[in-house]
């Protein structure tokens, strides 16, 4: 991990609240593994204070790509900057513990935490498994990854909570869909996390935790979890965690 100045290549919004941006990192580029994130200097000020953390989406050449929502002042931000700036980026940060073990993968996001199951989605297609990624989403407006996974041809099924687009109803239905031969990766908000943990207990399963992170690198110990090992940092042994050993 190294922590160095990049420039931007490409920032723009998708959809209503979210937007891509992409990052000549070459250092990045090289390295990351599926389920690893990097931490965004958002302003060279105190305001706001401290770094953002985003998964790395997806690797071109030297360039990384991050998704992310706006929710709140840094975020806001980066929405702001333009391409050609130049930012702070640390990384690749996270053990990113993914595997590539078994022939069938299902990848579950639930809205944003889509991105952090893509670039493990794109390796484990290019080594010649079965993959298939179900994006769920409140409504049809939150699903502003779905062009890029078309343009990326990786294919997927819809779930709404609202019926709006794909299938109603939430996430951990599609389950019932997939037998216990699928190894089953799954990133978004703890509710959803903790429902795939519940309902997926036949099958070989990775949860990738997001926690409020201060300095992403084992240092704070602001992003602790409850491990059958004792507690674990969501940013140094994790994000990424085998079900079985992580309560949440
Ligand atoms: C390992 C990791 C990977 C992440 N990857 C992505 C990603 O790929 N794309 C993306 O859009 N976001 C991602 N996030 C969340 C992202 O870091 C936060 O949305 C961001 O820090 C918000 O910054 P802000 O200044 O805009 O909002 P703030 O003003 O800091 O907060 C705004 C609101 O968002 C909530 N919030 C902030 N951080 C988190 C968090 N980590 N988890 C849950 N709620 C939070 C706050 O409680 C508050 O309600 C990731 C977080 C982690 C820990
Ligand atoms: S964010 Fe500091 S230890 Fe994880």
């Amino acid at each position: 991990m190294q922590d160095r100045k990049v420039m931007i290549v490409e920032n723009k919004p998708i959809s209503v609240r979210l937007w891509k941006m992409e990052l000549y990192a070459p250092h990045i580029a090289c390295c990351v593994k599926g389920g690893q994130f990097v931490m965004l200097e958002v302003s060279p000020t105190y305001d706001p204070m401290g770094r953002r953390a985003f998964a790395v989406a997806d690797v071109r050449k030297e360039n990384i790509t991050i998704f992310y929502e706006t929710v709140g002042r840094g975020t806001y931000l980066m929405a702001n900057m333009k391409k050609g700036q130049s930012l702070r980026v640390f990384g690749p940060l996270g053990k990113g513990l993914f595997t590539f073990e078994g022939e069938k993968h299902l990848f579950i996001g639930g809205g944003v935490g889509l991105a952090g199951l893509t670039l493990h989605a794109k390796r484990a297609m290019k080594e010649g498994k079965e993959v298939m990624l179900i994006y769920g989403a409140k409504s049809a407006k939150d699903l502003g990854m779905k062009s890029w996974l078309e343009e990326e041809n990786i294919p997927y099924i819809i779930y709404t909570e609202d019926g709006t687009e794909g299938r109603k109803g939430k996430v951990t239905e599609a389950l019932l869909g997939f037998d216990n031969s699928w190894t089953v990766h799954a990133c978004g908000p703890k509710a959803m996390l903790k429902a795939i943990k519940e309902e997926g207990k036949k099958f070989k399963l990775y949860l990738s935790l997001e926690s409020r992170m201060a300095c992403g690198w084992g240092v704070c110990l602001g992003c602790v979890v409850k491990t059958v090992k004792g507690y674990a940092r969501v940013c140094y042994e994790g994000p990424v965690f085998k079900a079985e050993e992580v309560f949440i």
